[in-house]
């Protein structure tokens, strides 16, 4: 097996993802890695599920807002409605680029690919880490225009990129490449909802290599002048267009999951770098 993150007797997070969507593409390790995580911590099924409603609400808020342009980087195994189907189902011509640099992913990808014949869908297998080269990609190129507003989605990837990797700087160069118009839209998960004793409990079985973050700091990682908040800025995922969502909608304390939500009110100068 030449990817660890191929091997299906191990337990794989986008897969976990999957079966807690109540997707197919998942093993038993990935399962049975789920249930324990579940067990310890019970709201994580309907975070999972409130982060996924989120971005169906958001991609329509943004198309009902003139967004034919969307980049969807930590895309995840696809889930029908995924971000393309949403954002066609509005105008037929919107065009979504895709990007996750997990070869799982990869491996499910042509399922992303295939749309409306008006539109475009294309994937990039990519790291978030590196942005200008998500930006430069001819395929991006290819299906994107820069000079025409792009809703920009970063959906429960920012908490796989640590403090010491410095996300301000990976947001700022991507920032940097959206014109007037576009919108930012992110959702991160949080351990500002949980029991000490669910945190203590999650901690011994989930993996160390993401890092939760309160409001306040994923409010923080957007504070860039090009960017003004869209409503309240920062709150439970659950929250968001709450009016367009089935009632009764779970309690921000039920959902371990933040989102945010900005649009670019002027575009940076080539180089910008947000100081804080
Ligand atoms: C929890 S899933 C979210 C999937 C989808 N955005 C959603 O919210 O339903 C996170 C995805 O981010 C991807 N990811 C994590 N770190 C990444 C990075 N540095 N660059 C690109 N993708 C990354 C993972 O491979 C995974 O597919």
């Amino acid at each position: 097996m030449s990817d660890p993150r191929l091997d299906t007797s191990r337990p794989h997070p986008a897969r976990r993802y999957d079966y807690w969507l109540g997707g197919k593409d998942n093993f038993e390790a990935d399962r049975e890695s789920a249930r324990q995580i579940e067990e310890r911590m019970p709201k994580v099924r309907l975070t999972v599920h409130e982060n996924r409603w989120f971005l169906h609400r958001a991609v329509r808020f943004l198309a009902h807002r003139g967004v034919r342009q969307f980049l969807d980087i930590g895309t995840g195994i696809p889930t029908s409605p995924n971000t393309h189907e949403i954002a066609q189902g509005v105008d037929p011509a919107s065009r979504v680029v895709y990007a996750d640099n997990d070869p799982l992913v990869l491996v499910h990808a042509r399922a992303l690919l295939t749309g409306a014949p008006e539109g475009r869908t294309a994937y990039l297998d990519a790291d978030l880490r590196e942005p200008a080269a998500i930006l430069g990609d001819p395929q991006l190129r290819g299906t994107l225009d820069l000079t025409e507003p792009v809703g920009l989605l970063l959906i429960a990837i920012l908490h796989f990129i640590r403090d010491a990797e410095d996300p301000r700087a990976i947001l700022d160069t991507l920032i940097g490449a959206l014109p007037e118009g576009s919108y930012v839209v992110a959702t991160h998960v949080t351990l500002e909802y949980l029991t000490p004793e669910e945190f203590t409990a999650l901690r011994a079985v989930a993996e160390t290599q993401s890092q939760a973050r309160s409001g306040a700091e994923l409010a923080a990682l957007f504070d860039h002048p090009a960017l003004e908040p869209v409503g309240v800025g920062v709150q439970s995922v659950a929250q968001w267009w709450a009016e367009d969502a089935p009632g009764p909608r779970p309690s921000a304390e039920d959902v371990a999951c933040n989102g945010i939500v900005l649009r670019v009110r002027e575009k940076v100068q080539p180089g910008f770098r947000n100081p804080g």
